[in-house]
């Protein structure tokens, strides 16, 4: 923890040196507690409101053999309000058709979720071979710092389509960017919705990858990442999809509660919604019942009042 903190001094001092030149510094970084080399990219504070760190550690043979998966190093900004806000990594560079990586600070923990965009919009969740497992985090009044192991980040998929990076090119196409708002429902990893633009810049660079962060204690490294960090789904199981519900979606009957209500509507559509909606807020207690198949979250629309029990 004290390390990342450290690093992070360092880098901003860098990256003040340095922004008249470069929007990305490039350097490198040893992690005090495990021992972890990466090389390094910060963006200047006069790109990005605070700063932001991007760092790699490869397999050995990373430099000969293209790798599928590395060992990352995430240091981002909260330049609206500490806890605030989320970053990202494009794995190819551009928003678009390409592997994106968001994390956010969520209470004590750093969340982390794959998303993929095939236009300039809020990008959906992403359904492929990727996995991502944290050794550490830290947040403190001014940033969320985070090292992880992303497996197959370097080789994607993409329904039947395999994208490929080339580490043995020396150099990989990475895209960063910041936003100073916190994405919705950024509780659960798996309710996450991004719903307004990325607000604290965004770029793409060439990462030059050195010796200094390719190693053959990658493997050992690598068996630190040990945590999978969810957050607080509080036993909920909505998920966010991109599929269209078919009439065989599965929907767990809930018994009809025995209190009483001073009005129930029957049916949560366009009319009975917004009906509900305004009873409850006049102060009324009201029991909507819908016998749809569950929400998709296709336009991830996900917020929910905390009082609803049923969704039959
Ligand atoms: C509501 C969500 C989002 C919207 C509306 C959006 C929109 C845009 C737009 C319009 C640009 C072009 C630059 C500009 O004109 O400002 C851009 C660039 C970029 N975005 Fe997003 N974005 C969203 C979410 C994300 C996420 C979640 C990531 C990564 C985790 C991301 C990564 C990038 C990157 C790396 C660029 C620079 C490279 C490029 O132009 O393709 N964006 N975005």
């Amino acid at each position: 923890m004290r390390g990342l903190s450290s690093l992070l001094s360092t880098a901003l001092a860098t990256a003040s040196f340095a922004q008249l030149c470069l929007a990305q510094t490039a350097g490198t970084y040893t992690d005090p507690g495990t021992g972890i080399k990466f090389d390094t990219w910060t963006v200047a504070t006069s790109s990005s409101k605070g700063g932001m760190t991007i760092g790699l550690s490869l397999p050995g043979d990373a430099l000969t053999t293209d790798a599928t998966e590395f060992i990352g190093l995430l240091t981002c900004s909260t330049p609206s309000a500490a806890g605030q806000g989320w970053c990202g990594i494009s794995m190819a560079g551009p928003m678009t058709n390409s592997l994106l990586l968001m994390a956010w600070p969520s209470g004590d923990k750093v969340l982390t979720a794959f998303r993929w965009a095939t236009g300039y919009d809020a990008p959906g969740a992403y359904q492929g071979n990727t996995k991502l497992t944290q050794i550490s985090s830290t947040i403190n009044s001014t940033h969320y710092s985070m090292l992880f192991r992303c497996e197959n980040c370097l080789a994607w998929t993409e329904g039947s389509t395999v994208h490929k990076t080339t580490s043995s090119s020396g150099v990989l196409v990475l895209g960063w960017t910041q936003s100073t708002t916190s994405p919705l429902n950024g509780q659960c990893a798996a309710d996450l919705s991004v719903a307004v633009q990325h607000d604290n810049g965004e770029g793409i660079f060439g990462a030059q990858l050195n010796a200094f962060g390719v190693n053959a204690q990658y493997g050992t490294w690598a068996a630190l990442a040990t945590k999978t960090v969810t957050g607080d789904c509080g036993g909920s199981t909505t998920t966010t999809t991109t599929s269209i519900p078919t009439s065989t979606a599965t929907v767990v009957p809930q018994p009809v509660p025995k209190t009483t209500f001073d009005y129930i509507v029957v049916g949560g559509g366009a009319g009975g919604i917004p009906l509900a909606d305004k009873l409850s807020e006049a102060g009324k207690s009201v029991l909507l019942i819908e016998k749809g198949p569950p929400s998709s979250g296709r336009w991830e629309g996900t917020m929910k009042p905390g009082g609803l029990m049923a969704r039959t």
